[in-house]
C-alpha cells in the first residue's frame, strides 16, 4: 500500500527539511530488477536520503498516448520508502517518446535555420505546441494523482532544465501574441525595435516571425524580444503544470532545475517567484582552480533568485569536470569541499547527476556516485564519507528565524536582459560577454573572501554597502533612477564599461554613455575603443588592461586614476563622483583579473566591508557564514596547500571536537564550525600557530 501523508502541510516558503538532502537522480528503469537491491545497499551504505526519479522516464510512464505503466514505479518507490528514503518525483516532459513525436510532428522544435529536429535524443519539444503542452498536462496530473500525497515525496521536480527554443510555427503565432500583450500597437513595436533601419516596418503583428537565419544581421530589439518570449513563453508552460500537480492537492513544494552556467535562456527573478523552492544545475566548467570560485558563483546567484532563502542543488558531478573535448577527474576531495560550497552558501541538498553511470546511451561516460567499476571499488569511499560529514552538520538545515541565511554587504546586479543583450552580433566587442564580466566581479570578492549576493535591479538594495554594476549593457530610465535613489541616500555604485550603453529596447542613448547613468557618474563617454587581442594598455596606478578601453570626459566626477598610455593616454580611466550621501563610481577599462581583485577590494574596504575570515583567503581556505535557527556556521573549505589551524570558541561538526585548542585543518579538508553567533575565531598555518602558541 502507498503510504499518503495524514496532514498536508502547505508548500513551505522557506525549504527547511530536517536534514541535508544527500543523492542524486535516480533512474531504476534503465537498469535490470537485481541491480536495484544493490542500489538500496549502497545507498544505505553512504546515507543517501533522496534521489529524484522518472527525469527522463516518459516512454517508460506512458508507453503508448494515454497508456500507463506505473508497475516498475510503484515498486521502486516502495523498496526505497522501506529503507527510508525520499525522493523528488520529475514530470517526464523533457523527454517527449518516440510515439509522440510521431503522432504530433507540429510539436518537434524548428531551429533557427529552419531544421526541424527529430526524435532521438532529449529535449525535442516546440514549447509552444497545444499537443506538447497538453500532453505534459495530463502525464503531471497522472503523476501528481498517483504519488502527489506519498510520504516519501520531498518536492516535484518539473520538467528538466527548460531550454529547447523553438523557430516555428506554433513559436510564431505564440511570440506575435506576447507582442501585441508588450506593445499593444504595432507602431510602437516599430518604434521599440527601430524598424525604420534597413526597411522593417511592419504593418500589423501578422508580419512578424521569430528571428529566423536571415541574409545578415539580425535586429538586436527582436532577438532580445525572442529571448524574452520564450523565457515567458517555458514559464507558462511550468506554470500548467504546477497548476495541474496542485489541482490533485499534492502540498509538496514544486520547483524545476535551472542550469548554470554556459547558457541562458531563463530570466530567473521571474522564474523563482513562482516556484515553492529554487533549484539549480551546476557543473564546474573549469578543472583549474577556479572551479571553487564557480561553485561561489553558482551558489551565490541560486540563493539570491530564491530571494535569499535556502534551495536546492538538483545536480552536480560526482566525479568528471566536463571540458569542451575531455572530461577530467574530480578529485574526492574537490567533490566534498564543493559539496560544502553549495550548502554553505544556502543549499539544503547535495545532490548529483547521477546515482549510478550509465553503461549505454548518450552520457555513459558521464560521473556518477556509482562508478561503472561498482560500489565496492575504492571510488565509493568519498561518496560514503560525504554522506557521514552531511549527516554530520545537517542542523545547519534550519534556517534563522529573522534576518539573512548569508550576510553580505555587498551586492552584484544581475539580469538575463544583458547577457542577451550582449549576444547580439556586431558589438563593438564581441568576445565580451555578460558571463565573463559578472563572473570577473565575482570572483574578485570571492578571491578576497567577501560574502556578496546578487541583486535584481529595483530590488531593496539598502542592506548593501557596495553595488557593482557589471556590463549591464540595457538599461532603462527606471532602473537608472533606482541607482539613483541607491547612492542619494548614502550607497556606493561601482559601474563597469558595457553598461548602460542601450536602454531596455536596445536603443542607444544620444549625447554620450552610458546615457541614463552620465548624470550620476559626473561624467560622458564619447568613444568605445576596444583593443587589438594582444594589445594592452596601462593606467598611473600600474593597473593593466586588455580588450577594452573608452574615452571618458568628466562632468562633475573627479579622476581616481588616467590611462597612462594607449588611444587615450592621460584621460581618465577610473572616476568618482559624489552624489547625494553616496559616491558613484567608474571603471571605463577592462582591468586584468589582479587588477580588478585590488580596485575592488579598495572599493569594499573604504565603505567598511571587509573579509568574513581575515587571513583565511591568504591560506587558501574559503570561510563562509551560514546563519541557523540556533547558531551560526562557519564553513571552512580548505583549498590551499598547506594544513593551518583554526581556533576560537566554537565547535567543529565535521570531526565533533571543539576548536578553543585550535582546529587543524589539512590542505583539502573542510570544517564546519557552529559558533556562538559573533563569535570570533582565528587562523594561521599549523607552522605558525606551533610558534605563536609558544610564545
Ligand atoms: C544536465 C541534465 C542531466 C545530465 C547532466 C549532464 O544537467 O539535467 O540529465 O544530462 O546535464 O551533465
Amino acid at each position: 500500500m502507498t503510504p499518503t501523508r495524514t496532514s498536508p502541510g502547505a508548500g513551505p516558503t522557506r525549504f527547511a527539511p530536517s536534514r541535508l538532502l544527500f543523492g542524486g537522480d535516480y533512474n531504476p528503469d534503465q537498469w535490470p530488477r537485481e541491480v536495484w537491491d544493490e542500489d538500496i545497499e549502497l545507498m544505505t551504505r553512504a546515507r543517501v536520503n533522496t534521489v529524484t526519479l522518472t527525469v527522463f522516464s516518459w516512454s517508460r510512464l506512458e508507453p503508448a498516448e494515454c497508456v500507463y505503466d506505473f508497475a516498475w514505479l510503484d515498486e521502486a518507490i516502495g523498496l526505497l520508502t522501506d529503507a527510508g528514503i525520499g525522493f523528488f518525483l520529475s514530470t517526464p516532459t523533457a523527454s517527449p517518446p518516440p510515439w509522440f513525436t510521431l503522432a504530433y510532428p507540429e510539436a518537434m522544435p524548428v531551429r533557427q535555420d529552419g531544421t526541424v529536429l527529430s526524435h532521438g535524443s532529449r529535449d525535442t519539444y516546440a514549447i509552444s505546441s497545444p499537443a506538447y503542452r497538453e500532453a505534459c498536462r495530463r502525464i503531471a496530473r497522472v503523476l501528481a494523482e498517483r504519488y502527489g500525497e506519498h510520504l516519501g515525496l520531498r518536492g516535484w521536480h518539473v520538467h528538466n532544465e527548460y531550454g529547447t527554443l523553438d523557430y516555428g510555427p506554433n513559436a510564431a503565432q505564440a511570440f506575435r501574441s506576447w507582442l501585441r500583450a508588450r506593445y499593444g500597437t504595432v507602431e510602437a513595436l516599430n518604434e521599440a525595435w527601430t524598424t525604420s533601419f534597413w526597411s522593417q516596418r511592419y504593418s500589423s503583428f501578422e508580419e512578424v516571425r521569430p528571428p529566423l537565419i536571415t541574409q545578415y544581421l539580425d535586429n538586436p530589439a527582436h532577438a532580445v524580444d525572442f529571448r524574452r518570449f520564450n523565457s515567458d513563453e517555458m514559464l507558462a508552460a511550468m506554470r500548467e503544470q504546477r497548476d495541474e500537480i496542485r489541482a490533485t492537492g499534492s502540498t509538496a513544494p514544486i520547483t524545476t532545475n535551472f542550469m548554470l552556467p554556459t547558457w541562458n535562456h531563463l530570466e530567473q527573478w521571474t522564474w523563482a517567484e513562482e516556484l515553492d523552492v529554487v533549484s539549480v544545475d551546476h557543473y564546474l566548467d573549469t578543472a583549474g582552480p577556479d572551479g571553487e570560485a564557480h561553485v561561489a558563483y553558482g551558489s551565490d546567484l541560486t540563493r539570491s533568485w530564491a530571494g535569499g532563502d535556502p534551495w536546492v542543488l538538483m545536480e552536480q558531478n560526482a566525479r568528471g569536470i566536463i571540458t569542451a573535448d575531455r572530461t577530467y577527474a574530480k578529485t574526492p576531495s574537490r567533490m566534498i569541499r564543493n559539496s560544502l560550497g553549495y550548502i554553505a552558501r544556502g543549499s539544503q541538498t547535495s545532490m548529483f547527476f547521477q546515482w549510478r553511470a550509465s553503461t549505454g546511451g548518450a552520457e555513459q561516460w558521464h560521473g556518477a556516485l556509482v562508478p561503472h567499476a561498482g560500489g565496492d571499488d575504492e571510488l565509493f569511499a568519498p561518496v560514503v564519507e560525504l554522506g557521514r560529514i552531511l549527516e554530520a552538520i545537517s542542523e545547519v538545515t534550519e534556517p534563522p528565524t529573522g534576518g539573512p541565511l548569508h550576510p553580505a554587504d555587498v551586492g552584484i546586479l544581475w539580469h538575463a536582459d544583458a547577457w542577451w543583450t550582449l549576444e547580439t552580433p556586431s558589438m563593438p566587442h564581441d568576445g565580451l560577454t555578460y558571463r565573463d564580466e559578472v563572473r570577473a566581479a565575482h570572483r574578485s570578492f570571492w578571491r578576497e573572501g567577501i560574502a556578496t549576493d546578487f541583486v535584481r535591479p529595483g530590488a531593496d538594495a539598502s542592506r548593501y554597502r557596495l553595488l557593482v554594476i557589471p556590463a549591464l549593457i540595457a538599461m532603462s530610465q527606471q532602473t537608472a533612477a533606482w541607482l539613483t535613489d541607491y547612492v542619494e541616500t548614502g550607497g556606493r555604485v561601482v559601474v563597469t564599461y558595457l553598461s548602460a550603453l542601450t536602454d531596455e529596447n536596445q536603443r542607444v542613448g544620444l549625447g554620450g554613455y552610458p546615457a541614463v547613468l552620465r548624470n550620476l557618474l559626473g561624467i560622458t563617454v564619447s568613444e568605445l575603443l576596444p583593443l587589438a587581442p594582444q594589445e594592452t594598455v596601462h593606467l598611473e596606478d600600474g593597473s593593466l588592461v586588455t580588450d577594452w578601453v573608452e574615452r571618458v570626459r568628466l562632468t562633475h566626477a573627479s579622476a581616481l586614476t588616467c590611462y597612462q598610455d594607449g588611444p587615450v593616454a592621460g584621460r581618465p580611466a577610473v572616476t568618482s563622483a559624489s552624489w547625494g550621501r553616496g559616491t558613484a563610481v567608474y571603471l571605463s577599462a577592462r582591468l586584468v583579473q589582479e587588477d580588478r581583485d585590488a580596485f575592488l577590494l579598495r572599493q569594499a574596504q573604504e565603505v567598511g566591508v571587509g573579509p568574513v575570515l581575515p587571513g583565511a583567503s591568504e591560506l587558501g581556505i574559503e570561510a563562509v557564514w551560514r546563519r541557523g535557527a540556533a547558531a551560526d556556521y562557519l564553513f571552512l573549505l580548505h583549498h590551499g596547500e598547506t594544513d593551518a589551524i583554526v581556533w576560537g570558541d566554537g565547535t567543529d561538526l565535521v570531526s565533533d571536537t571543539p576548536v578553543n585548542s585550535g582546529l587543524r585543518l589539512e590542505a583539502g579538508g573542510v570544517g564546519v564550525v557552529r559558533v556562538a553567533t559573533a563569535t570570533g575565531l582565528e587562523v594561521k598555518t599549523a607552522a605558525s600557530f606551533e610558534k605563536y602558541r609558544q610564545t
